[in-house]
């Protein structure tokens, strides 16, 4: 095992740890984090930035949309101390499934809503409307078809087999997609929270990791948080995030979980590894980022009161 680029913090107190696709909403949370606000609400301020600004194309408005044209969007939060959380898919017509999600979690007495169903509560609770498809997103998305498409597909569409052309389902923002966000706050509550439009193309239903509360991200006050990004159909697999929290109780140190993590992935043999991002903070306020196989530098937003700001880390890279 190697233990370079460690963060082993000497000041143990509050802290901040977000992907680099969430940095606009970090400068936020970082300073409700330091007025004293709770840590989960404080992320959830982070990301309603994020999921508002149509200059990111995986998380909330103008993000890349289904292979119908169409914006699924998914979210989830964890509170740490109750191990209550909320989580949304597949949400269509809503500006912030991170909100949606957190209601989930405060108003009714399930963990995890999709689809109509998560719409219906979505108005039920008043959430705020947005049409979410951009015009960027839709000729982003008709480019695609374009080039996906057979004449006679392109005729039909939308009356195709999916499945044929299924495999187009690619990010074309291949180092960016998703955002994750995890704190602890001044009371020593661990959250985490994520919000995604997840691949660009995916078949309409799809859900990645970040809904599912275990494979995307996992907190527990006692121990640590996890979240991941990219391919969410791997961190689903491996059960990753709940598996990153369970390594650190059994007595791991935060970058042992997070490499045992790493290989789990990779023993997978099978499905697309590469960029795979594992995030882990402990209860201590240690934390560890590490990226599979990526052809590029990935880096992460880190914040603690010793900074006045949140600063940019790189991650380290895993060949396995
Ligand atoms: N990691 C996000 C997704 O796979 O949807």
């Amino acid at each position: 095992m190697k233990y370079d680029n460690v963060h082993d913090r000497k000041t143990k107190s509050m802290l901040l740890l977000a992907n680099y696709e969430g940095r606009s909403g970090t400068e936020l949370s970082a300073q409700l984090l330091a007025k004293k606000e709770n840590g989960l609400r404080s992320i959830i301020e982070g990301i309603k930035i994020v999921e508002a600004n149509p200059d990111i194309h995986t998380v909330g408005m103008s993000s890349w949309p289904n292979i119908l044209g169409e914006l699924q969007l998914d979210a989830s939060v964890m509170d740490g101390n109750t191990r209550r959380t909320g989580s949304v898919g597949a949400l269509r017509g809503y500006l912030h499934p991170v909100e949606v999600a957190y209601r989930i979690m405060t108003d009714i007495n399930h963990e995890m809503l999709v689809g109509v169903g998560a719409e219906r509560f979505a108005h039920e609770i008043g959430a705020i409307t947005n049409k979410n498809e951009t015009e960027i997103s839709i000729n982003a998305w008709h480019k695609h078809l374009d080039n996906a498409l057979t004449s006679k597909q392109k005729e039909d569409f939308p009356n195709v087999r999916l499945l044929d052309i299924k495999s187009e389902a690619i990010d074309p923002e291949k180092m960016f997609d998703t955002t994750i966000y995890m704190s602890i706050d001044h009371e020593k509550r661990i959250s985490s929270a994520t919000s995604t439009s997840g691949w660009g193309w995916k078949y309409p239903g799809r859900l990645g990791d970040s809904p599912i509360i275990g494979a995307g991200s996992y907190a527990d006050s006692r121990y640590g948080a996890c979240a991941c990004t990219h391919t969410g159909e791997m961190s689903i697999r491996a059960g990753t995030a709940r598996s990153v929290v369970l390594y650190l109780k059994m007595g791991l140190s935060v970058v042992d979980a997070v490499y045992e993590a790493a290989q789990d992935l990779a023993d997978l043999k099978t499905g697309y590894l590469d960029e795979v991002t594992i995030h882990a903070i402990d209860k201590d306020g240690n934390y560890k980022v590490v990226g599979l196989n990526s052809s590029e530098e990935i880096r992460y937003v880190i914040w603690h009161p010793e900074l006045d700001k949140p600063i940019i880390e790189s991650a380290e890279i895993l060949r396995l």
